[in-house]
């Protein structure tokens, strides 16, 4: 857990957030023991921003993943860095038994349950 929240917290680099100048960072485990890392990517047009945990979850789907253990999501020491209303119903639709790691550093995880974030979550 410690190890996936790191390369989340070091994922940050690269965030692109020149609007909010918030640096969030991702890291997803797979079923099968892969991890994928995203970052927040703003956009001129505020919408079309996509937040760091569906950046990681899209690379990860794209690759064929389908199941996951856990993410880990940071953004910096300062605030907790809970997953939005959109990627909580993103990484439902997955794994809604997987874990959500949180906290201002690796020493302090925060960790829940989507389902505890996203209780009776919208599902086809
Ligand atoms: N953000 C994330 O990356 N993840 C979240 O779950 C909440 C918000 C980003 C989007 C935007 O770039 C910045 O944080 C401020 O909203």
């Amino acid at each position: 857990m410690k190890e996936l929240y790191e390369a989340a917290y070091a994922a940050r680099e690269n965030a692109y957030s020149p609007f909010s100048g918030i640096k969030v960072g991702a890291a997803v485990l797979t079923e099968d023991g892969n991890v994928y890392t995203g970052v927040n990517i703003e956009n001129s047009s505020y919408g079309a921003t996509i937040c760091a945990e569906r950046t990681a979850f899209v690379k990860a789907i794209s690759e064929g993943h389908r199941k996951f253990k856990a993410i880990a999501v940071s953004s910096g020491n300062v605030n907790e860095a809970l997953p939005c209303g959109i990627c909580r119903q993103f990484m439902y639709e997955f794994s809604p038994d997987m874990l959500v790691i949180t906290g201002l550093d690796s020493e302090h995880l925060i960790v829940r349950t989507l389902e505890e974030l996203l209780p009776k979550g919208f599902k086809l």
